[in-house]
């Protein structure tokens, strides 16, 4: 007997005895003798060495010896797939019941708001500007032309800080851009998102902490057309599509402005928006008057520019203000401020979002 056929032989009482328990058994199998550098591909290799004479017959060995090791394979594999299927059949579990569906995590509704609020005004350019939380009493309140004892100063009802009668929770996030402000000439042109407090008694319609962003653009020849379109834009695309009453085919959604006053813009004024519920015919959440206001703004008033040497004879600028809660309410149509705060997953689970 030639070398070769020893060594078939030998190798086909090994494979005669194989057992396997499990699905890596016949695994280990597959590659020891049917694997690319398997023992079927050795044996094939050396028949190149094999005298020409006795080709054809060690040929027709090793074929059949392939297709031995083949059929164990299969064999294997088919014992293998019964044990396990008794196996399941024993422990009496029903494998195709439905598996149990998980809840995943949503964004919360006011994050999905300020991120589309941000995403927004990153088109035109706005860069977003952060602060802190805890001011003291120049940034939230003088260097906006409020000096001590100005009456606006009512208009917020503070939270100061105790042990430091100078520190304050801030009541907006303009106190970020009177920071940014200190630090930059313009061209500025950012947004300010963040959470701001005011002493206000816990109800459906106020909070003693909300959201805001507010802009502030800063540069040669700004005017208040400049802020009428930037807040049309924003206005477009933040209800152009989504709004209720549009999507029932009730019109477009308008926009006014109203003449207002705060301390740090001249000329003010407050921004409504055509009551997105019921589409200005009037409803609870316009109160009837088929307006909503979403926002103040105004031209920077040139006191504060002065305060942060910049120069109100050469740049001109634009604020806005707006409540997320607010915008919000008119999108997803949430009537109690609490509902925020309150962490109740049955509320939150309400809102997906891929932001
Ligand atoms: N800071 C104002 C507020 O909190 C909003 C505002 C910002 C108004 C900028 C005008 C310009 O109510």
């Amino acid at each position: 007997m030639s070398m070769l056929s020893q060594q078939i032989e030998t190798h086909k009482t090994a494979i005669q005895s194989y057992t396997a328990n499990d699905v890596a058994a016949v695994e280990q199998f597959r590659i020891a003798y049917l694997g690319t550098k398997g023992i079927v591909k050795q044996l094939l290799a050396s028949l190149k060495d094999i005298p020409a004479e006795q080709k054809k017959e060690m040929g027709q060995l090793l074929n059949a010896f392939k297709q031995f090791v083949e059929e164990k394979y299969e064999a294997l594999q088919s014992a293998t797939i019964k044990t396990t299927t008794s196996k399941i059949k024993n422990e009496s579990i029903d494998w195709t019941l439905p598996g149990d569906s998980m809840y995943v995590g949503s964004s919360h509704p006011l994050s999905i708001i300020r991120n589309q609020i941000i995403s927004i005004f990153n088109k035109l350019g706005f860069a977003v500007a952060e602060g802190p939380e805890i001011e003291d009493d120049w940034h939230n309140f003088t260097a906006l032309n409020l000096p001590e004892n100005h009456p606006a100063r009512d208009m917020q009802d503070t939270f100061y800080i105790s042990q430091n009668p100078d520190w304050l929770l801030r009541t907006h996030t303009s106190s970020v851009q009177a920071r940014v402000m200190e630090q930059q000439q313009p061209p500025i042109r950012i947004i300010c998102p963040g959470r701001v407090y005011r002493n206000e008694t816990i109800s459906a319609r106020a909070h003693c902490f909300f959201h805001q962003v507010e802009g502030l653009y800063i540069d040669e020849n700004v005017s208040f057309a400049d802020l009428k379109q930037t807040l049309y834009f924003f206005v477009q695309e933040m209800f152009g599509d989504l709004s209720p009453a549009l999507s029932k085919g009730e019109g477009e959604v308008k926009v006014r402005f109203r003449p207002s006053y705060f301390p740090f813009t001249e000329p003010s004024a407050e921004m409504d928006i055509s009551c997105t519920v019921c589409s200005g015919k009037g409803c609870s959440l316009c109160k009837h008057t088929g307006w909503v206001e979403i926002l103040g703004c105004g031209m920077v008033h040139p006191n504060m520019l002065s305060n942060f040497n910049i120069d109100p004879e050469k740049y001109t600028g634009f604020a806005f203000g707006m409540g997320v809660e607010r915008i919000c309410q008119l999108k997803y149509q949430i009537n109690d401020l609490r509902l925020y705060a309150q962490n109740d997953v049955r509320f939150l689970k309400q809102f997906t979002s891929a932001i």
